[in-house]
């Protein structure tokens, strides 16, 4: 025997990702947390820290965001303190348990901020369209304040199979929801946003 503690949340994960590919977390984290990790977002974004997003080795810019038109700020783990060391904290305690139950094999991990000005969107993709197959588990967490509302657009449609049909759900940004889905079975796209829509997106990887 050991300490190992069943965790309810991450058990509904489990089961949701196992039964539809996706998986909705409204209590990933705590609101102050949540909090916490907005102003640390907007601080780094004040900053000028973020990047054009980039897809693959485009380089041509109408092209570019005719696709997507987030900025995003990679993360370097090492490096984290605050807001992001309570980041990866967590991803790591979750990481730590789909590996002791699910035999996931989760072995490397990526993540990003992400801002979405106002008229930008991300169309329909595949989180490894890079060819990048290590890519297991996408995970997004909105950090939109407390009074996001469902006509502020920025949806986040997962495209399901459903036999030969497809079912479009759409998921709205609220502030701390955490997104989880298999990101090499799920398409899925950004909605285009009326007012800017903030995350923290990334990836579990396999080896
Ligand atoms: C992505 C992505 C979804 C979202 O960055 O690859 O699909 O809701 N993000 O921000
Ligand atoms: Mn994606």
């Amino acid at each position: 025997m050991d300490d190992f503690q069943l965790n309810p949340l991450y058990e509904q994960v489990i089961n949701d990702l196992s039964q539809q590919q996706y998986s909705i977390a409204d209590h990933f984290f705590a609101a102050d947390e949540v909090a916490f990790l907005r102003k640390r977002l907007l601080q780094l974004y004040e900053e000028d820290q973020f990047k054009k997003s980039a897809i693959g080795n485009l380089s041509n810019e109408h092209v570019r965001a005719a696709v997507r038109g987030d900025f995003i700020l990679w993360l370097d783990e090492n490096q984290s303190e605050g807001a992001e060391k309570l980041y990866f904290d967590r991803i790591n305690d979750f990481v730590y348990y789909l590996n002791r139950t699910c035999y996931l094999g989760i072995q490397d991990k990526e993540f990003h901020y992400a801002v979405y000005p106002e008229g930008t969107f991300y169309k329909r993709h595949l989180d490894t369209f890079q060819n990048d197959t290590r890519r297991k588990l996408s995970m997004v967490c909105y950090l939109n304040d407390e009074n996001w509302e469902a006509d502020f657009g920025g949806e986040l449609t997962i495209y399901l199979k459903k036999g030969n049909e497809e079912e479009a759900v759409n998921i709205i940004p609220k502030s701390g929801r955490m997104v989880i889905f298999e990101s090499q079975l799920l398409e899925h796209e950004v909605k285009p946003v009326k007012q800017p829509r903030l995350s923290i997106t990334g990836w579990l990887k396999t080896r």
